[in-house]
Order: structure tokens, then C-alpha cells, then sequence
């Protein structure tokens, strides 16, 4: 089994993208082939400066390698490396009905929430297509919310296995139904275009100030409390053991436990879980040759499975003669 994610250099990782995404795709690295990919192609359709792409895409390479991918383990690599993704982007795109992407969610939202759409931006779901279908991938671990540029991909596989053959793999989303959703410091789900995120690296200070300020609700200290509509709980329960997870479920239900103690719970075991992380991370950024390296070295990987695809596909359409 194959299995391929990436992550947009849109910013500082914070903790809805570390549960639901960088934590699993790490640690199924071990259980099959793993293809990891920090996506600054797509982070162009909001037009970032060459400076802050260019820093944000070191920042991911730095955030995963702490968490502990394991570049012997994983394809990990640059998507701009691989430029044949471009390539099958166009000749999927011309399969792509306008409706099917007219369709998609994360685009409708993106423009009702102001933002000027460009040519880019609506086709994004054929770039992600591509970036998938390119390396065969089967397994796509990714939040909820991509769950539909996933389906998009597989009915882009389908017309183009309808039209040429059977050529390209159709892949499945791999949603993690617990994390499915990680609530930010306001209860909604975590995000940057929210601005209630903690950030992953962000200093244990402002981490600990973060989290007392969470928004509960104004249940008082002796009242029993729901610990399933709480963010605090939902966010503690992904750092602890289960036992530990249902001790303080106990807490919440017996009433005496405060909000300001579940949330002191939770600044102690986010910060002892980010620790070990937060010193390989401090060690690698103080050697970004070596992290040019792995990246490079990953991309070399990627190329030699993009090229055998794209042999496949231009003889398919019939852009080159089969060999
Ligand atoms: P943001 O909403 O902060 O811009 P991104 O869109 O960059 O986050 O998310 C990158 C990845 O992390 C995606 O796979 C997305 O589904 C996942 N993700 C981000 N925030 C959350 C969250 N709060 N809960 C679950 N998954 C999330
Ligand atoms: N669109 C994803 C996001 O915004 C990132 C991404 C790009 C991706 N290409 C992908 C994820 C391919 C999985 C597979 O988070």
C-alpha cells in the first residue's frame, strides 16, 4: 500500500494540522511506503512573497523532521522538485468538467469569505489530482475537510481510465474520525484564517497564556461538567494515555473540577509532549544544509516513480509513441 499526503507552506503548523495530519502520516510511515510532499505549488494561488515561500517551506521541512519523519522511511520532498505534477495537472484538467470543481467546497468558501479567486485557486483540486495520481498513491490521510478534493481526484482517475485505459489508481481518503475535527482556543475548529490556533512550535509561555484563555462555558467549579463539549477535554484527550483520558472525563462528570484546572492539565502535558520534539527541531534549523539535502534527495526518489507514470500516461493520451 501506498500512501501519499502533503501539506500546504501556508504558515506556522499549529495543532489542528500536527493531530490530523503530521502525527498519523508519521506513524503509519512504518506500515507501508510513504509519500510526503510540502505542497508550495499549491501555496502560490494565494501568492505569497518569494521570501515568505520560501521560509515557510523550510518551516515544514523543519516541523515534520522534528515530529520524526523518517526520510529513509518516507519520500519526503519538495513539490516544485517534481515538476511533472504540472504536466499531468494539464492533461487531467482537460478531462475535468468545469461543474466538478464548480462544486467543491473549500473554493465556495474561500470566495465567499472574500478572497479573490484566480485561475489557480478554482484549479487547485486538479493540481491535488494530480499530485495523488501521479505516484500511484491508494492511502490519502488527510483532514475532513480535503475529503472532497480526494473524491474529486478518484472521478478524475475514473474518466481518464475510461477514456485511456486502465492507467492510473484510484485513491481512498483515510479520515481519522477522532481527530476529524481539532477545536482551536474558541471552540471552532482550529485554523489560521480563524486566528485561534496554537501554534506547534510556539514557545511553552505563550502556549500555557493560549490555553488559559480557551472559551468554555460558565458552568461554575462544583457543577458537573460535559467533557465531550469541551475543547480543553478534546484537546487533552489526543496528548494522553486512555486512562488518563477517562480520569478526567471522571473529573468533569463529579463536578469540583474547574475549568482553569483542566486547562492547567492540559498546558503540563501539551508542553512535556512538544519538548523532545521542540529541542530536534531547534538542532535542525541550526543545519538547514542538511535539511536541503534530505528535501533534494527525497525529490530524486519521487522523480523516478513520477517519471515511470508519466511514461504510462503520455503514451496513453497519445502525446509519445509506446515503447
Ligand atoms: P488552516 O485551516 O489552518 O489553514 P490547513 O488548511 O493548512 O489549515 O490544513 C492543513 C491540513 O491539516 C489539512 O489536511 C487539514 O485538513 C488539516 N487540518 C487543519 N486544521 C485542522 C483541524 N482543526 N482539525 C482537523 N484537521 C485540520
Ligand atoms: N490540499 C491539501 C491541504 O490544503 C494539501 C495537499 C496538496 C494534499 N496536495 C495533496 C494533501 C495531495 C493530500 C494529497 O491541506
Amino acid at each position: 500500500m501506498r500512501v501519499l499526503s502533503g501539506i500546504q507552506p501556508s504558515g506556522k503548523a499549529h495543532l489542528g494540522n500536527y493531530f490530523a495530519m503530521m502525527r498519523p502520516a508519521v506513524e503509519s510511515q512504518a506500515n507501508g511506503e510513504t509519500f510526503l510532499f510540502i505542497a508550495d505549488l499549491h501555496a502560490l494561488t494565494v501568492t505569497p512573497s518569494p521570501e515568505i515561500l520560501r521560509e515557510r517551506t523550510m518551516d515544514v521541512a523543519l516541523d515534520f523532521l522534528a515530529c520524526g519523519l523518517d526520510p529513509e522511511q518516507t519520500v519526503f520532498f519538495r513539490h516544485s522538485d517534481v515538476t511533472e505534477v504540472v504536466e499531468l495537472s494539464w492533461i487531467l484538467g482537460c478531462l475535468t468538467p468545469m461543474g466538478l470543481l464548480e462544486r467543491c467546497h473549500s473554493y465556495k468558501d474561500k470566495v465567499t469569505n472574500g478572497l479573490k479567486p484566480n485561475h489557480g485557486l478554482f484549479s487547485y483540486p486538479v493540481l491535488m489530482a494530480a499530485d495523488i495520481l501521479l505516484f500511484k498513491a491508494d492511502s490519502i490521510p488527510v483532514g475532513k475537510d480535503q475529503k472532497q478534493h480526494v473524491e474529486v481526484t478518484r472521478d478524475i482517475a475514473q474518466r481518464f481510465n475510461n477514456a485511456y485505459g486502465e492507467v492510473l489508481v484510484l485513491p481512498e481518503a483515510r479520515i481519522r474520525e477522532d481527530v476529524a475535527v481539532v477545536p482551536g482556543t474558541d471552540g471552532r475548529k482550529m485554523s489560521k484564517s480563524y486566528g485561534n490556533t496554537i501554534e506547534l512550535f510556539e514557545s511553552p509561555k505563550s502556549m500555557e497564556k493560549k490555553i488559559m484563555r480557551m472559551v468554555t462555558d460558565s458552568k461554575a467549579l462544583e457543577e458537573p461538567k460535559d467533557p465531550e463539549t469541551c475543547p480543553v477535554f478534546a484537546l487533552y484527550k489526543l496528548l494522553v494515555s486512555q486512562e488518563d483520558t477517562a480520569v478526567m472525563a471522571d473529573k468533569y462528570r463529579s463536578g469540583g473540577y474547574g475549568y482553569g484546572h483542566a486547562k492547567k492539565a492540559l498546558a503540563q502535558a501539551l508542553i512535556e509532549y512538544l519538548e523532545p520534539m521542540r529541542k530536534r527541531r531547534d538542532e535542525l534549523a541550526a543545519n538547514s544544509d542538511e535539511v536541503e539535502r534530505i528535501l533534494r534527495a527525497g525529490a530524486g526518489k519521487a522523480r523516478e516513480v513520477a517519471e515511470a507514470t508519466m511514461r504510462e500516461v503520455r503514451a496513453a493520451v497519445g502525446l509519445q509513441k509506446k515503447s
